[in-house]
């Protein structure tokens, strides 16, 4: 990989490039040895993407720090214009600028969010399987999981809507986690099921936080639907979770942006915000951010076309080659949810023969909660040469075991 000038200032990312991660500080790839016990392995468990973000953010992010001097930063209105920019023209859906709130991360945000709107020892609903740091959250702020799992049928996953409201009425939670598009599922909720989920939770009053950090990795086929547009009486029930961070492989600058459209709600999560002494947004994040929104688009149109190829050829390499397995058909977020069940291996086996055999680093389905048990969550925002061969050694491996 080039270091030179030119390259920040070149127009185009080649996405098939495989990059040396060394040095980076990469939690997916510089730590396997001390994780997994082998430093070959394919990683592809995190949510992180192995592509250079847009060369316009990584042009912003330089000519700022050219300037040498990294005083407090704060919030501009050019910064609220390029996010509410975004989700006007990618969504449409307005959003008003004192809704806005930054935190350094969702999780931060759903975890003043838990705090903000329930008591201590209270019931929190989630839907499994689910991006485990929502159980880890719960927990850490000293509140119950109440879980409400999805139906599995043939199609993919269908949501219990009897199981949600009567969990409701039996348990009185006080917040509802929501997360669409659906990790690990790839499920991208229709506007019909958020109305049902939504109008429950009013009648019920319990109030919602609702994740939508994957929205823009939404493929040609789906749409996803802000909850923010789906009337006053909704989003005034509601912390809706935004960040560049998935979009355009900004994890590590840690940003996102949190809507809440209520005055009450936001005051609440104010108090906690300054309760627990999160400082103001950092100054890295900010121009990243405001780049990604006002310059990133094309890049990300890209990015999106090319993962949705390598969904494609997955889906259709898994289904002809290792017919045991079942693999989900996403319909946003770049993960496979692949079923391994069919070859019966316990969850420590089924762990040590992809690290040992296969040479792959999944994320295991049980972490997700009990319904992943089987399971593993493969991460394919990679380069397709990365993909292939992480597929190639799957299929070696479980040739063997036959
Ligand atoms: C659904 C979901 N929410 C939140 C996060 C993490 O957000 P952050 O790193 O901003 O805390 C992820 C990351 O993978 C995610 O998939």
């Amino acid at each position: 990989m080039s270091h030179s000038k030119e390259h920040f200032y070149k127009q185009e990312i080649d996405f098939d490039q495989e990059h040396d991660f060394d040095g980076l500080i990469s939690n997916k790839w510089n730590f396997r040895k001390e994780r997994v016990g082998r430093d070959d392995v394919i990683a592809m468990w995190v949510a992180d993407m192995d592509f250079e973000t847009s060369p316009a953010i990584q042009k912003a992010i330089v000519k700022r720090a050219k300037r040498g001097i990294y005083g407090y930063a704060a919030v501009t209105e050019e910064y609220t214009n390029a996010v509410i920019g975004w989700f006007q023209k990618r969504h449409q859906w307005t959003i008003a600028p004192e809704s806005i709130k930054q935190t350094p991360g969702v999780i931060t945000a759903i975890h003043l969010g838990i705090q903000a709107l329930s008591e201590l020892n209270d019931f929190i609903l989630i839907q499994t399987p689910v991006y485990h740091p929502f159980f880890r959250v719960i927990k850490q702020t000293k509140r119950q999981v109440l879980e409400n799992p999805f139906i599995r049928t043939e199609k993919g996953y269908e949501i219990d809507f009897e199981d949600f409201k009567q969990k409701i009425i039996e348990y009185k939670p006080k917040v509802f986690i929501l997360c669409n598009p659906h990790n690990p599922i790839g499920k991208v909720y229709r506007k019909e099921e958020l109305i049902k989920l939504g109008e429950i939770c009013l009648q019920y009053d319990v109030k919602m936080i609702v994740d939508e950090i994957h929205c823009d990795l939404v493929y040609s086929a789906a749409k996803h639907i802000p909850f923010g547009t789906l009337g006053d009486a909704f989003a005034r029930n509601a912390i809706i979770c935004t960040a560049p961070s998935k979009s355009f492989n900004l994890a590590g600058i840690r940003n996102s942006n949190i809507i809440i459209p209520d005055e009450e709600l936001r005051a609440k999560f104010q108090a906690v915000y300054d309760f627990v002494g999160i400082p103001k947004p950092s100054l890295f994040p900010l121009v990243a951010t405001q780049a990604a929104y006002e310059k990133g688009e094309e890049w990300f149109d890209q990015v999106i076309a090319y993962i949705q190829q390598n969904r494609d050829y997955a889906i259709e390499r898994i289904e002809k080659n290792l017919s045991k397995l079942k693999v989900n058909h996403p319909e946003g977020t770049y993960f496979l949810w692949v079923d391994f069940s069919d070859y019966g291996l316990t969850k420590e086996e089924l762990e040590k023969f992809l690290i040992d055999k296969a040479g792959v680093w999944f994320n295991q389905g049980y972490i997700f909660g009990s319904q992943g048990i089987g399971f593993v969550r493969i991460n394919i925002a990679c380069p397709r040469k990365t993909l292939k061969r992480a597929l190639k050694q799957l299929e070696d491996a479980l040739n063997e075991l036959k």
